[in-house]
């Protein structure tokens, strides 16, 4: 594991003190063991806490800390390595695991410039090493059930839609404080919604463009956006097309109830998607059928 934040309390360690307790099972190859054995960090420090606390909930791991942490890690003979470290630090960390024929998950946005995925992905194959990004927002159920809509035939046809996603100031003014500099809310957490729409109504990209606003957590004329929004235009087999917009920011004030607010909306020939996830969850409005 290289980096233990937010992602991993809430994703990660719930799912290594599942396999500890019970391991992994199908059918076709029946329980398999799966330890969480190694971590990398920067200080230690987290990895120290979660030990302390978790008790006999997970088995002693090995702690690697400092500026060589992850080579000290993939030498000390780990299967799989979840890189799970800030945005601007997942490339180096998974280049080293692909390079040393580690198997690989990367947080999403895996990294963040399209040349160096072109990299890990030609390094992949070469090692023949599974690389693939994590987007757990794929399994909430409300994005499942939409794509089966879609898939089964219910909903036809998306034209367009929009997605927006705020997040709250202690994200870019707290959390993020140390490493947001240069970077911008798009790349952190549109990619959920390029991803729900690429995976949910397939076709091809054909224009994006972006706008954005700064002052907030940077200067005005500095490289730190505050707000994103970003249009897609996709193009189907049948000839049609379909626009998106997905707004996102991480300057909502801190007090906003719900922490963060995420709102969906699509829009197909007979029928319309909407979901809330504060007010009202999903609505779902299906010609002739609801
Ligand atoms: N899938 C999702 O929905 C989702 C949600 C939140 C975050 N994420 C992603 O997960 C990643 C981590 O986010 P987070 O919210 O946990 O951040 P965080 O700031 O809470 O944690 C990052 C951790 O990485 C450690 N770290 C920093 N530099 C490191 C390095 N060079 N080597 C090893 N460890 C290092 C930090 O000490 C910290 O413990 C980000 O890429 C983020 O986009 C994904």
């Amino acid at each position: 594991m290289v980096g233990m934040g937010m992602i991993f309390e809430e994703t990660y360690r719930p799912m290594f003190e599942a396999l500890h307790a019970g391991g992994l099972y199908r059918k076709d190859f029946g329980v398999a063991a799966v330890s969480l054995a190694a971590v990398a960090t920067r200080t230690g420090s987290r990895a120290r806490a979660y030990k302390k606390e978790a008790g006999a909930k997970i088995a002693d791991f090995t702690s690697f800390e400092g500026t060589d942490s992850v080579d000290k890690m993939i030498a000390s003979g780990v299967d799989f390595v979840c890189v799970a470290s800030p945005d601007d630090r997942h490339f180096e960390a998974a280049k080293k695991a692909i390079q040393a024929g580690r198997h690989v998950i990367i947080e999403k946005p895996s990294v963040l410039k399209v040349q160096q995925l072109d990299e890990l992905t030609a390094l992949a194959q070469e090692k023949n090493v599974l690389a693939k990004v994590v987007y757990h927002k794929l399994c909430d159920p409300d994005h499942k059930k939409l794509r089966t809509l879609v898939h089964d035939g219910e909903l036809v046809h998306v034209n367009n839609g929009y997605c927006s996603l705020l997040e709250p100031k202690s994200i870019s003014k707290g959390q993020f404080a140390e490493w947001i500099k240069g970077r911008n809310p798009g790349t952190y957490v549109a990619v959920h919604y390029i991803k729900l729409i690429d995976f949910t109504f397939g076709g091809r990209l054909k224009t994006v463009s972006c706008t954005g606003q700064r002052g907030i957590v940077g200067p005005a004329d500095g490289p730190t956006w505050d707000s994103t929004q970003l249009r897609m235009i996709y193009e189907y087999a049948d000839g049609r097309e379909a626009a998106f917009d997905i707004h996102t920011s991480w300057v909502n004030p801190d007090n906003f109830p719900g922490y963060v607010e995420q709102e969906v909306q699509f829009r197909f020939d007979n029928g319309v998607w909407n979901g809330h996830s504060r007010k009202r969850g999903i609505e779902l409005t299906i010609e002739g059928k609801t």
